[in-house]
């Protein structure tokens, strides 16, 4: 069946995600099929129009997703038919999403037509020079026009899903919800340099969660799901991550661009 418009849903920490949408938005419209993009932290699940086809896209965190993701799409309302297809990125491996999302989907009613996970640049612990970081962003374009080409002319698959892959996500979700923001705050260390941050706000503005508040600096409160946008984005490089080798940092977009959709 041709795709007349697709609503994608989206969340992009620090980019990469986003470049992989806008790639296929392009492909999709080259192709004359009409897209709306929707930032998932926006979103609101049960209000998804089902007479299109639905697309979700996101990060791998922890072998999973992050937990307020698998919560909007948890949240999607009973469809008849929907047909849906997802596209994550990852650094290197996801654990297996594809399996879990399908069946969760399917039960909801929905049509599951195509799932595929795209390599992109690390955003965690060891973050590429800027040469290969450009090649694998360059290599990650390619196959998302090509997935959305394949979409677009109904030829996707959402492929096989062995049983360890199903187990390793499970647990990963219930891990990664468990994550209590108190005691891993020592171990990513997110606190602004005093000496460093210039109070612009943009780490409260940006953050998905708005788990930041501004007093005189930023103020963590305990829902963070280390998405590394707060990190990635402060123009002063004032908000350090323990666990980032060297303390460096990865950003595929400008922040406009990020908020811009
Ligand atoms: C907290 C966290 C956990 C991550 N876990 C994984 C993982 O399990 N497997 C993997 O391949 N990449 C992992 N990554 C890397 C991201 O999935 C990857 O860089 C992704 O493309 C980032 O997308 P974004 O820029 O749209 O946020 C993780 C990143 C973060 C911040």
């Amino acid at each position: 069946m041709k795709m007349e418009k697709v609503a994608f849903y989206y969340f992009s920490g620090t980019g990469n995600t986003l470049l992989v949408v806008e790639k296929m938005e392009e492909t999709f419209k080259k192709n004359g099929v009409n897209v709306e993009l929707h930032r998932i932290e926006e979103s609101d699940p049960e209000k998804v129009n089902l007479q299109h086809t639905l697309g979700l896209a996101f990060p791998v965190a922890g072998l999973s997703t992050y937990p307020f993701v698998w919560e909007f799409i948890e949240s999607l309302p009973p469809a008849n038919g929907t047909p849906v297809f997802m596209v994550d990125t990852l650094a290197g491996y996801s654990g297996g999403m594809v399996g879990p999302l399908h069946d969760k989907l399917k039960k909801k009613g929905y049509n599951p037509m195509g799932a595929c996970e795209i390599i992109m640049p690390s955003n965690i612990f060891y973050i590429q020079s800027d040469e290969n970081r450009s090649k694998i962003i360059e290599k990650g374009m390619k196959e998302a026009e090509k997935y959305a080409q394949v979409l677009s002319d109904g030829k996707a698959k959402w492929g096989s899903f062995p049983v360890l892959p199903h187990m390793l996500n499970t647990l990963s979700r219930s891990f990664m919800k468990s994550w209590e923001w108190k005691s891993q705050q020592k171990w990513f260390g997110f606190k602004a340099n005093a000496s460093k941050c210039n109070q612009c706000g943009i780490c409260a503005q940006i953050c998905p969660l708005n788990n930041i508040e501004m007093n005189e600096y930023p103020e963590y409160k305990f829902k963070c799901q280390f998405c590394m946008r707060c990190v990635s984005f402060c123009p002063q490089k004032a908000i350090p991550c323990k666990v980032n080798y060297k303390g460096n940092t990865h950003r595929a977009v400008k922040v406009k661009e990020l908020l811009s959709n």
